[in-house]
């Protein structure tokens, strides 16, 4: 099924705590953006890459992927604001969205997704959650969750692009911000959104620690 991804980079990286973008930080070689781009530009149902960036690193990004995106665009204050960005320049019916903090992107579970698409209008890949997750009221522990209730969402996540464009509109109306579409798409449509099985190998960069990962995934 072809589809548009969009690439979300555009943050700041504030947690990792760099003088620079944490998607600019370098491992193996390659930049942790640089491995999205390559693999959506292999991936063969991708047909279009909308690259959100910051104003700060426009330059820079715009030299180093002109000639394999198809738009690199100025992203917004939150991420939300960003995928919106985005999605107004994609043009397949189909669209990922994809954070590149997260550089390891195993192709079964792209064709996975691709695959729930098929039946789904909202999808993303998740993992389930290996710790004790509780709930808690200032430093006392209240309530342990259930884990069998509970899955960690990665992404990408595959949305049909009218539905996704719908709820992010409704969402700016309302004022309300989510830090994934899954979550838009619940509140704001009658669509259950569902998941594939994704990678634990797919964590996001979000604090220094994970760098020490990464550089055993990548
Ligand atoms: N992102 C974006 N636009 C924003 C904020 C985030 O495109 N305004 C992107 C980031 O570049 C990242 C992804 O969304 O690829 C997930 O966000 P997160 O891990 O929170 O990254 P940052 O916001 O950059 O990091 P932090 O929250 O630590 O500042
Ligand atoms: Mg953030």
């Amino acid at each position: 099924m072809d589809f548009t991804a969009i690439i979300l980079a555009a943050g700041s990286g504030s947690r990792v705590g760099f003088d620079y973008n944490k998607v600019l930080h370098e491992i193996k070689g390659k930049i942790i953006l640089d491995y999205s781009i390559e693999f959506f530009q292999k991936y063969p149902s991708c047909k279009e890459i909308v690259l959100v960036c910051s104003d700060h690193d426009f330059n820079f990004v715009f030299d180093r992927y002109r000639s394999v995106a198809d738009h690199i665009i100025i992203g917004g204050e939150t991420r939300q604001n960003s995928v919106y960005k985005g999605l107004n320049k994609a043009m397949n019916d189909i669209v990922l969205v994809h954070d590149s903090a997260r550089p390891f992107i195993n192709s079964a579970c792209i064709d996975a997704l691709c695959d729930d698409l098929e039946s789904s209008k909202a999808t993303t890949l998740a993992v389930p959650v290996t710790d004790t997750i509780v709930r808690k009221s200032g430093n006392r522990l209240t309530k342990t969750l259930d884990r069998n209730e509970l899955i960690a969402l990665q992404t990408p996540q595959g949305f049909d692009r009218h539905l996704l464009l719908e709820v992010h509109r409704k969402a700016m109306k309302s004022k309300y911000d989510a830090t994934d579409d899954t979550d838009l798409v619940r509140r704001f449509s009658d669509v259950m959104p569902s998941y594939v099985m994704g990678d634990y190998r797919s964590m996001k960069l979000t604090t220094k620690d994970d760098i020490a990962l990464l550089e055993v995934i990548l």
